[in-house]
């Protein structure tokens, strides 16, 4: 009798827990997560960021107090600090001065928990008055220019400066040309050659960034960043982005935001096949947890499945504001 008479019966492999966890392909483990903090010049307690429930702008104690916690008690393995400084200026001088809130923050926590991973976010978009990622010129028409190569060469010394501090890992979001070969000449030159660079290399002209730009201060005075980051359309354009990176020399690529470009993760690996990070942005967290806080959505479930989501689409670490509860979870047991 030919074998293909036979019904065909996937559901044998998922009768109980059991037999689902043998076959499971994808994994979420604790060790992928990075979790993004916003450390604020500007504050003396924490305070609540008002379209991220659970999120705060942090100053440097309670920083500390919230990665040291988050480390020991969670297991939280890597965080991506972010900077709210006191003053900005056109020329971003808060972003690379020694003394300035990242550079501080930097020093502190690797005292203060000395295997947590510290990765900074290198832009310049929290420090200059006008909120752009780079040095701004105005042209005779009314309009602006965001001046590429001065923006790398102000982006490189703030890299070099989060690295002299003690950062682990430098991962500039600017969108910047040529800024990843610039940064690893810059930090070769002053000796931090082991120093990795994550570049934020497919990051899009997103709507989803909304929420952050509350968080961290830094959403643009006038006009948008669509001459520097890229238009939510180009899929092709994505992988050109990703190819100039790994020729400058990034050792990990990131794909940005996460869940609307899953398509784009996807061929990234794909090509690739290198250390892919993807982030799940502040509109994705708003979303859901607006979902969440009306009872639509089961948040865990949900958050659990897009992480999943995020590692079955290639994604080997993920930086999400979830990363602590997600931490939780995957202790507390299957979900
Ligand atoms: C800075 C930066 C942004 C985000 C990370 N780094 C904002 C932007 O580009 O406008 C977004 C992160 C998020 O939305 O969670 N350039």
């Amino acid at each position: 009798m030919s074998t293909l008479s036979l019904p065909r019966r996937p559901r044998r492999l998922r009768v109980s827990p059991a037999v689902r966890d043998l076959v499971r392909e994808t994994e979420v483990r604790v060790a992928d997560l990075v979790w993004p903090l916003f450390v604020s010049e500007k504050v003396t307690a924490p305070t609540p960021v008002s379209s991220m429930p659970g999120v705060a702008q942090l100053p440097l104690d309670a920083l500390i107090d919230a990665a040291v916690h988050a480390h020991r008690d969670d297991g939280i393995r890597a965080v991506l600090l972010f900077g709210v400084p006191a003053k900005k200026d056109e020329q971003a001088s808060g972003a690379w001065a020694d003394d300035g809130i990242v550079q501080r923050a930097v020093r502190t926590l690797k005292k203060a928990a000395p295997k947590l991973f510290v990765i900074t976010d290198v832009c310049l978009c929290e420090y200059t008055s006008h909120g752009h990622c780079g040095v701004v010129h105005s042209r005779d028409n009314g309009g602006f220019h965001v001046h590429n190569d001065e923006s790398v060469e102000i982006l490189a010394r703030t890299a070099v400066s989060h690295a002299a501090a003690g950062a682990d890992l430098v991962a500039p979001s600017d969108m910047m040309d040529g800024r990843i070969g610039a940064i690893r000449a810059a930090l070769d030159a002053r000796g931090f050659s082991e120093t990795p660079i994550m570049s934020y290399a497919a990051k899009f002209a997103s709507a989803f960034y909304g929420p952050f730009r509350e968080a961290a201060e830094g959403a643009p005075q006038f006009g948008d960043r669509r001459t520097y980051q890229m238009d939510p359309a180009n899929a092709r354009e994505a992988l050109r982005e990703v190819e100039l990176d790994l020729e400058e020399s990034a050792d990990l690529v990131m794909v940005k935001p996460g869940l609307p470009y899953l398509d784009i993760l996807w061929r990234v690996k794909e090509r690739f096949q290198r250390p892919t990070a993807v982030y799940n942005v502040s509109g994705e967290y708003a979303m859901l947890k607006a979902a969440a806080a009306h009872g639509w959505l089961d948040e865990r479930a949900a958050v659990m499945e897009q992480m999943t989501a995020f590692r079955r689409a290639g994604a080997d670490l993920i930086l999400t504001y979830w990363a602590r509860d997600v931490a939780r979870w995957l202790r507390a047991g299957s979900v």
